[in-house]
């Protein structure tokens, strides 16, 4: 008998999957209608599902308290549901926002992406189900409008006013390859990145310190940034062409500078990065990642001294470069590595923290995923 039976006593309709992300470069650049380059991670939520007829959202995952969450569908409240049931409940709110006729449902999720670690577990579990309603209840949607759907469930039911680059790499990333995405128009290509091929890896190195999107600081970040570029009579910060920078910087005032530099450098970074990947030139998006780290340390002021001392001993024990990867204040950080150079680089770093007196970090290398898709 399967997990799902156990819980709600029949067989699911069918099983999907969607996993979290790391971003190569690009970051906080997605609500300034920029670029990003995410791959998604083998970690995934996965979700047995079934519908029901009785317009009832029962939710239940394998990492909670043993508890099914019971909703009506039609009568979500956002004030009224609490921890990590507010991602899928949130998915169903949007859809039936939209008007699309999605009722009730059994749902058993199990996910393995880090929980606060800057690795999109919330956009996984919002995406799993997007893509479960979409087939159960025949809606049509395509994988870029199943992701703005997930990211209203963020936005407005969960109240984080995050842009829309992890719900589209949970949604559009494809295995072997790292997703280029202009979120303006969402118009996206994927880049081959094989990794293996050019004998190299990407690690993974979760600080364990928790990130909290929703605690404030994200949301006014994305404030400074929409503020400098009404300032600069402009649609977005992605409309600042690098040439024009230092020419708009002394227009604004001085806290707003270093944001305004970060968004335009980084968007700068992602174009810097798929000529690298297209080139083939893997080994060279070192030094762009590596700087980019610096941007978001002294710039834009969203790495934490765990994920400063995770790049710098990376680097210092042979990485081709490093920087923090999600949204920052904790979280993850990605670094390239020559596949020969993987193991000294991990213990350098778990060295590091064990020195520090930092809890030990989770390290793990990351191969490009699929992105969300039916398993069965
Ligand atoms: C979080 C948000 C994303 C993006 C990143 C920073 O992951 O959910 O929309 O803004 O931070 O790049």
């Amino acid at each position: 008998m399967t997990d799902f039976q156990s819980v709600f006593g029949a067989a699911p309709e069918g099983v999907w999957a969607a996993p979290g992300r790391v971003n190569l470069i690009g970051e906080h650049t997605d609500y300034n209608d920029g670029f990003v380059l995410p791959v998604a991670l083998p970690h995934s939520a996965v979700a047995a599902v079934r519908r029901r007829d009785d317009g009832l959202l029962r939710l239940y995952s394998a990492q909670g308290d043993g508890l099914v969450t019971e909703l009506k569908a039609a009568e979500l409240d956002p004030a009224a549901v609490t921890g990590w049931a507010r991602y899928p409940a949130g998915v169903v709110w949007a859809l039936r926002e939209a008007g699309h006729p999605v009722g009730g449902l059994d749902v058993h999720i199990d996910s393995d992406v880090p929980t606060g670690a800057g690795l999109s577990s919330s956009a996984a579990l919002e995406c799993v189900l997007a893509a479960a309603c979409n087939e159960l209840y025949g809606l049509g949607l395509t994988p870029a409008e199943l992701a703005l759907t997930a990211q209203r469930a963020e936005n407005d039911f969960v109240g984080v006013p995050c842009g829309v680059m992890d719900q589209m790499a949970s949604m559009c990333c494809a295995e072997g390859g790292a997703l280029f995405l202009d979120t303006r128009d969402l118009a996206q290509r994927q880049v081959p990145l094989d990794l293996a091929g050019a004998g190299l890896r990407l690690l993974v190195v979760d600080t364990r310190v928790k990130h909290d999107l929703g605690d404030g600081a994200y949301a006014g970040l994305r404030a400074g940034c929409e503020r400098a570029a009404a300032l600069l009579d402009l649609l977005a910060l992605r409309d600042l062409p690098p040439a024009a920078l230092d020419g708009a910087l002394v227009q604004l005032p001085a806290e707003l500078r270093p944001l305004v530099r970060h968004v335009v450098t980084e968007n700068a970074r992602v174009e810097q990065a798929v000529a690298l990947l297209d080139a083939g030139d893997l080994a060279g998006l070192g030094p762009v990642l590596t700087a980019g780290h610096a941007s978001l340390r002294d710039d834009y002021r969203v790495s934490c001294p765990e994920t400063d001392l995770a790049v710098a001993t990376a680097v210092a024990a042979g990485a081709l470069g490093a920087r923090m990867t999600g949204g920052g204040f904790g979280g993850s950080v990605l670094a390239l590595v020559a596949a020969a150079r993987l193991e000294q680089v991990a213990a350098a770093v778990l060295d590091a923290f064990a020195e520090a007196g930092h809890t030990t970090p989770r390290v793990f290398p990351a191969v490009p995923s699929a992105g969300a898709r039916r398993l069965s």
